[in-house]
């Protein structure tokens, strides 16, 4: 699929098909996808664990339910539980920085722009990454919003895959009960996969704040344009596509409801 489509079919999915499962090869690559995200300092921020629905007892399934996460994980085959690291950054101060001196000895850092093994020595890890180490604030904070990239790659990569998706809350306590993570991995969200029972636009793309609300040119207050033409070519190329709700969608959620035995 071309990556403006699958910026555009993206949809949070809410019915899946439970009794097809997700293929292994497509997991890894949603995992693959997901180790593939930019990141500072090259550092590991992102961690995951894949949960398998049907090795799960009914008991640890509704544990893991929330007030906004209910019948999408009954449905779910596949929940991928993504965590946040909060030791990657301490880790490096440590060890002093190998994964950035990495990117320094296969030139990605290089000289011209001030690096060596000395400047990440003498300079990074003291100026940079251990006032970061130190500050739990900060930590928690830059961390999750590094995990989170690598998530969004995953969603993506799931999409492409022509699976359903979704990010979701999970019950803390229930994840750490489960899987038994390191006390240094915060759960973020739960990503739910699988084929999707729901129409697979899910009624249609959902709606957003106006454009200029949100983007600026050089400083607030002065709305970065819309350009028509360039909102024409995002909707041939798939990316904007025909908003919610679908004339059907009431229907279809009507007749999911029955299929799923669920009130409306
Ligand atoms: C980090 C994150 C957490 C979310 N948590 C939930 C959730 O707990 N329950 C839910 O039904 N949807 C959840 N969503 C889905 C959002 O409601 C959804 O993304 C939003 O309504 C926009 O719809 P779209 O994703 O289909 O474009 C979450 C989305 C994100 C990105």
């Amino acid at each position: 699929m071309e990556f403006k489509e699958v910026i555009g079919r993206r949809r949070s999915i809410r019915f899946y098909q439970p009794w097809r499962p997700v293929e292994r090869e497509k997991i890894q690559i949603i995992l693959e996808a997901a180790r593939l995200c930019s990141r500072a300092v090259n550092a590991d921020f992102a961690k995951a664990i894949v949960l398998y629905r049907d090795q799960l007892s009914q008991e640890d399934l509704d544990a893991l339910k929330t007030p906004t996460t209910n019948v999408q994980l009954d449905t779910a085959p596949v929940c991928i539980v993504w965590f946040a690291d909060v030791s990657a950054v301490p880790r490096m101060v440590q060890a002093r920085a190998p994964t950035l001196k990495q990117l320094v000895d296969v030139g990605a850092l290089p000289p011209t722009h001030g690096w060596s093994h000395a400047y990440v020595d003498n300079v990074i890890v003291p100026q940079v990454l251990s006032p970061i180490a130190q500050d739990q604030g900060t930590l928690a904070f830059l961390t999750a919003a590094e995990a989170s990239l690598a998530i969004c790659h995953a969603v993506l990569a799931a999409v492409d895959e022509g699976l359903g998706t979704q990010l979701t809350a999970l019950n803390a306590e229930a994840v750490k009960r489960i899987t038994n993570h390191p006390a240094e991995w915060i759960p973020l969200w739960g990503q739910l996969v699988g084929y999707p029972a729901e129409s697979w636009d899910g009624g249609g793309q959902r709606p957003r704040e106006p454009f200029e609300q949100d983007f600026f040119e050089m400083r607030y207050g002065n709305p970065f344009t819309r350009d028509p033409q360039v909102v024409e070519k995002l909707k041939e190329a798939k990316m904007i596509q025909d908003p919610a709700p679908h004339p059907w969608r009431n229907e279809e959620i009507r007749y999911l409801a029955q299929m799923f035995g669920l009130p409306l």
